[in-house]
């Protein structure tokens, strides 16, 4: 029977199937129950920055509206889930649970994370997902310099801790190996591609903004399937595939295009996290019906060093699609 061990950040991990940074993971009893569920390991919900400047009596940031979790924060869930709490979270889900229990803090500045990345650390956490995104406003600032500020929090997290530190970007940028290159160079041990900004969506009743759609669709995939498959073959660092994972054949696909591990969120607030014992066993069946005895086995088999490949990953427009000639 074939094997779905894997490792991701230098963790050893029963399956590659991660329960993403949400809220299911934001407390114990849900991080234990991935853990019963089967997960290969848990990402907790972001601690963030503004939570901290809160605690320290600053006033919150307008970025904070570009995340999903954004939501928690402003009903409440935020104020008692401030930086001491969370580390008495890691420290209870490391003990109470037998996988690797990731730890994951949304990084505007470079502010605080020195010092408060060392508290996680010491609280037990098997690593770091840095959770970067920020909206740029008018007057536009220059992409170098909010690109060189990531690049900054990572060497400064880096600096001051042991434990591996993945970063979790969103999708929006001009030439992203260009930046990937860069993370990867001040010490990054693992990308998170990735994550899905919060929606907003217009009330024409009511002219007013409404939440968007917090879940993703399956056919999200696409964007991570893509970006991975060009940047694997050139990244020295494991990928996780993140947004639009729903079924194992999904998984597969995020490894054959390269990727070490999947994270989801979405599936498991749809199907609850009794799924990921489900995405485990049909990935074993896949494995063995198709005589891999491993994800190694298959992992990057249509990446971008795929010659065959390396035409169709290329390809953004559909000149002859249209035509009926693919
Ligand atoms: C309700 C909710 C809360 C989330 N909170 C966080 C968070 O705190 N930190 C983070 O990095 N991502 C957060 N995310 C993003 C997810 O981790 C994930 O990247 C995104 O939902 C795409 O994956 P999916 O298609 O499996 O849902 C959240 C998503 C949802 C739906």
């Amino acid at each position: 029977m074939a094997t779905l061990q894997t490792e991701y950040l230098g963790l050893q991990l029963k399956n590659p199937f991660i329960a993403s940074s949400c809220g299911l993971t934001g407390t114990l009893a849900g991080v234990a129950e991935c853990a019963r569920s089967g997960a290969g390991a848990v990402v907790l919900k972001s601690l963030f920055e503004e939570q901290i400047d809160a605690e320290l009596g600053a006033v919150m940031d307008a970025n904070l509206a570009v995340h999903p979790e954004a939501q928690d924060y402003l009903s409440g869930l935020g104020k008692v889930h401030g930086p001491d709490t969370y580390l008495k979270l890691i420290a209870d889900a490391q003990t109470e649970t037998d996988i690797p229990i990731i730890a994951s803090v949304n990084c505007i500045s470079n502010k605080w994370w020195g010092d408060y990345a060392r508290q996680i650390e010491q609280a037990g956490a098997a690593a770091l997902e840095l959770n970067i995104g920020t909206i740029p406003s008018m007057p536009a600032p220059d992409s170098h310099a909010l690109e060189e500020q990531m690049v900054d929090t990572v060497r400064a997290v880096k600096s001051q801790i042991k434990i591996p530190v993945a970063v979790k970007l969103g999708p929006y940028f001009t030439s992203l190996p260009a930046v990937v290159e860069r993370l990867v160079e001040a010490g990054a041990d693992g990308l998170v591609l990735f994550n899905r900004f919060y929606r907003l969506d217009i009330d024409t009743e009511k002219l007013t903004f409404i939440t968007g759609k917090m879940t993703s669709q399956p056919e999200e995939l696409h964007l991570s399937l893509r970006w991975v498959a060009l940047l694997s073959p050139h990244v020295s660092v494991p990928i996780s595939v993140s947004t639009g994972v729903h079924e194992a054949t999904d998984a597969i696909k995020a490894i054959l295009v390269g990727a070490r591990v999947v994270q989801m969120a979405s599936v498991l607030y749809r199907k609850k996290t009794k799924y990921l014992q489900t995405l485990a066993e049909e990935t074993l069946a896949w494995l063995d019906r198709h005589g891999f005895a491993s994800l190694d086995a298959i992992r990057g088999q249509l990446s971008g060093s795929n010659s065959a490949a390396q035409e169709v990953l290329g390809r953004i427009q559909y000149i002859k699609a249209l035509t009926g000639v693919s």
